[in-house]
């Protein structure tokens, strides 16, 4: 009986134990996955910090034959000896690279102080100078080969045809009104970047040249000046009323890093691009249709229109970056349906930049892939700067299995769109593409790989 009692006793002692080893691991495991909940929220949460990244993953070793031969060694020795047929031999050449850009998302954001988030491609320009002994800045392009641009910098600087001769014209005059002293150059402007294909050409001719006339002059400025500086003159001479954005990641960019950009206060934010898991792929339509440059004009207007209206209840409002979209739905009644459409565009498109930056940085692919369809869909239905060449290629590239998203990207009607996707895919992309573009619009369109290249820089 003493002896049942015993082992009774002891029967319960260890279900006892057992019970509470097992409310021990119930704890536990409760802990540790309310703990990865806590990180997941405050990871989505948080803004990627500068500090956060790592240094940029190395992208040299990525070959893949869709990659563009984004002028080599040979190509610039080439165009040196061009630049000595064009202009004669005499002191050493110097050498300056400007990149293109494409814009991953945040699309006419930056002249409502938003934020972009762009990066540099391999497409370039290379500018091959040399100084002159007198105060005459010459200059030719390989894209324009009979044509010259040739003016004095001891007079006042005016527009003039040709118009590619206003970005050089209108980046040497307003750096001299800034009070920087230049001397005379010969140079000419070599160019990988397709004109007119939404990659930011002028923006790479605007800084190369610049860079090369403070070079000569043995001087340099900081990269907001420099970008600020070219914005002005292609506004002024080229008399586009472009945003920052192409000039700062122009001069800003770094290799393998996207760059988040707020366009009101210049802050930059780098995020790299995982070159394992990702391409970058761009497609030129080959289309630009001309009305491109009055409807950027209108479309600014009608933001301002927005300001305009949203400030009477609000008057701390400054720009639509400083708008939520309640506020838009609220203020619907009182504005025009346009620009009703426009506000809508501008303060989402703004939220999906900050987030897709996010979600690049955490590896976050498809959901960074949805954000880049809805960007698309709200350029063409709310902000309508799409074209059919755009909206057929977006539609049918997310047709492809492995991608994550596509966009038209740049200021729009007509140019490019940018996708990210699956190295395994890209092939299979160019090929759908190729095939159905051609089909659909009786012309190729232009399909590529590109890494993130660094911003603007001094080659020799
Ligand atoms: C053009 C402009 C940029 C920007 C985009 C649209 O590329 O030059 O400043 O406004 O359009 O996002």
């Amino acid at each position: 009986m003493k002896e049942t009692r015993a082992a009774e006793t002891l029967r319960h002692r260890d279900r006892r134990r057992e019970f509470v080893l097992s409310v021990c691991i119930c704890f536990t495991f409760v802990a540790i996955f309310l703990l990865c909940v806590f990180l997941r929220v405050s990871a989505s949460l948080r803004l990627p910090s500068p500090q956060l990244f790592s240094p940029p993953t190395s992208l040299t070793t990525f070959h893949h034959a869709l990659r563009v031969n984004h002028m080599a060694e040979d190509a610039i020795s080439q165009n040196k000896e061009r630049f000595a047929q064009l202009f004669g031999s005499g002191d050493k050449l110097r050498t300056i690279r400007a990149p293109g850009r494409v814009n991953l998302i945040g699309e006419h954001t930056d002249y409502n102080d938003g934020f972009v988030f762009p990066m540099a491609i391999e497409p370039q320009v290379v500018v091959v100078c040399r100084s002159r002994k007198d105060e005459i800045v010459k200059v030719a392009s390989t894209v324009f080969p009979n044509e010259f641009v040739e003016f004095s910098l001891q007079k006042k600087i005016e527009r003039a045809k040709p118009a590619w001769g206003n970005y050089v014209r209108g980046v040497a005059a307003i750096l001299m009104s800034a009070g920087i002293p230049l001397s005379g150059m010969d140079a000419l402007i070599c160019n990988s970047l397709p004109v007119g294909g939404g990659l930011s050409s002028s923006a790479a001719i605007e800084v190369s040249i610049a860079k090369s006339l403070l070079l000569l002059a043995g001087l340099s400025i900081e990269n907001d000046r420099l970008a600020l500086i070219c914005q002005k003159a292609e506004q002024e001479y080229a008399l586009v009323p472009c945003g920052i954005m192409d000039q700062m990641i122009v001069t800003a960019a770094k290799s393998g890093q996207a760059m988040l950009l707020d366009c009101r206060d210049f802050t930059k934010q780098y995020v790299p691009l995982e070159p394992k898991e990702l391409r970058v792929v761009i497609v030129n339509s080959m289309v630009k249709h001309n009305l491109g440059d009055s409807e950027y004009v209108m479309r600014r207007r009608q933001c301002e229109e927005g300001v305009a209206i949203l400030k009477r209840e609000h008057p701390t409002i400054k720009a639509l970056r400083d708008v939520t979209m309640k506020q838009v739905e609220a203020a619907k009644g009182r504005m025009s349906e346009i620009v009703y459409r426009r506000c809508r565009h501008v303060v989402a498109e703004n939220l999906r930049a900050i987030e897709m930056a996010q979600k690049l940085l955490m590896q976050h692919y498809d959901e960074a892939g949805e954000l880049m369809v809805k960007s698309h869909n709200s350029l063409r239905d709310d902000y309508e700067v799409s074209c059919p060449e755009l909206d057929f290629l977006v539609e049918q590239t997310m047709k492809v299995k492995g991608i994550y998203g596509a966009r038209m990207t740049g200021g729009g009607f007509g140019g490019s769109i940018v996708a990210l996707a699956r190295p395994r895919s890209v092939e299979a992309l160019s090929e759908h593409l190729h095939k159905t573009y051609t089909a659909k619009f009786d012309r190729q369109p232009n399909v590529f790989v590109t890494t993130a290249t660094a911003g603007a820089s001094v080659l020799e």
